[in-house]
């Protein structure tokens, strides 16, 4: 059996690239009878930027939400919050003491912050060390995770490897699964679509505001008549990720062959999310009106989880001797 881990950063709803670059692919795998699978709410590194009560209580509904919307199982697997297993913290600072100082001062979550010295504060630096124990606290061996999140996994496994060496068979490497199929989804500026560039869409928003950010796709000034390339479109490269073959080509034909704008392929988009996505945003608004649902899921999800890390951390504790 090999179990699989993986946690998403309640920062806000969950958009279409972290749809399709994070949780759909750890939802197939979790599929496998083989595998467990244990996905949690990272709270705790979302405390690093996010200081509002009310908000971080929102934004783990709306994550678990979106992925109880995608269809994960949490009778068969592990579904829970990571401030309700807070022995990680613990974790957390055994890791802390195997890590050398320029390992986090090279990661590039703390590096693309360190031109404004004065906003990081010690949680955001050592945010890499919070990940190893979430990943190292459960004996997990794949971890699905985007592109950007690789450095993360390396850090992980050199801190498992120096703790290792020092107190033999404590800790469990694992290893990242990379979906090499899922490039990295473009936002409607037609950079990576991300949180903090403000360029998301946000697929379980009600029809008009989702109407209003496919929209705000930024394209180029082609006229409706000329022919146009769906190669440097980001309409056609959603339109792509979401629906069947026979409508891409359809699409495509239309591009090429002009008289068709950018009007009509965003109005396309839009029909083709709101049918694809239609379940999903029925169960979406489901559990976002029935919080108590979500909640008595994540309960039932920390107790397993607690069971798992207790077994682990009382390994490592043993082994440093405390
Ligand atoms: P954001 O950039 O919006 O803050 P996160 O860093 O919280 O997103 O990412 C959560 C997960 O979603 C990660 O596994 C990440 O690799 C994946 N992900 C985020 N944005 C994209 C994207 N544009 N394309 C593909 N995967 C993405
Ligand atoms: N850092 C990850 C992100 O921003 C979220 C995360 C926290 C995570 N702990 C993890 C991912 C453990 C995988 C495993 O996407």
């Amino acid at each position: 059996m090999a179990r699989i881990l993986t946690g998403i950063q309640s920062t806000g709803t969950p958009h279409l690239g972290n749809i399709l670059g994070a949780i759909i692919p750890a939802i197939e795998l979790s599929s496998d009878p083989k595998n467990q699978s244990l996905f949690f709410i990272a709270d705790l590194h979302s405390f690093t930027t996010i200081k509002d009560k009310e908000l971080l209580r929102k934004n783990t509904y709306s994550t678990a939400a979106c992925w109880l919307a995608f269809g994960f199982d949490t009778d068969k697997n592990i579904f829970y919050r990571q401030s309700d297993v807070s022995i990680v913290c613990e974790l957390t600072w055994y890791l802390s003491c195997f890590t050398p100082y320029p390992m986090l001062s090279n990661s590039h979550s703390f590096k693309d912050k360190s031109d404004k010295l004065s906003e990081v504060n010690t949680g955001l630096f050592t945010y890499p060390v919070l990940m190893a124990a979430d990943i190292l606290l459960y004996d997990a061996n794949i971890v699905p995770v985007g592109k950007d999140q690789k450095q993360h996994l390396e850090i992980t496994r050199d801190i498992a490897n120096s703790f290792n060496h020092k107190f033999p068979n404590s800790l469990t490497i694992p290893q990242e699964k990379i979906d090499k199929k899922v490039m990295t989804i473009p936002g409607t500026d037609g950079q990576k679509m991300s949180k903090s560039y403000n360029n998301f869409i946000d697929i379980f928003l009600p029809e008009k505001k989702l109407k209003k950010q496919i929209m705000s796709i930024i394209t180029d000034s082609i006229s409706v008549d000329d022919p146009k390339d769906p190669e440097n479109c980001t309409v056609f490269k959603l339109f792509e990720l979401i629906a069947d073959k026979s409508d891409v080509l359809e699409l495509e034909k239309k591009y090429r062959h002009g008289g068709y704008g950018y009007g009509h392929a965003k109005k396309d988009l839009f029909e083709v999310m709101l049918e694809k996505y239609k379940s999903q945003r029925e169960l979406y608004n489901h559990y976002i009106n029935n919080q108590s649902l979500i909640e008595q899921k994540l309960i039932k999800g920390a107790e397993k989880a607690n069971e798992i890390a207790t077994t682990v951390l009382d390994r490592v504790r043993k082994n440093i001797g405390y």
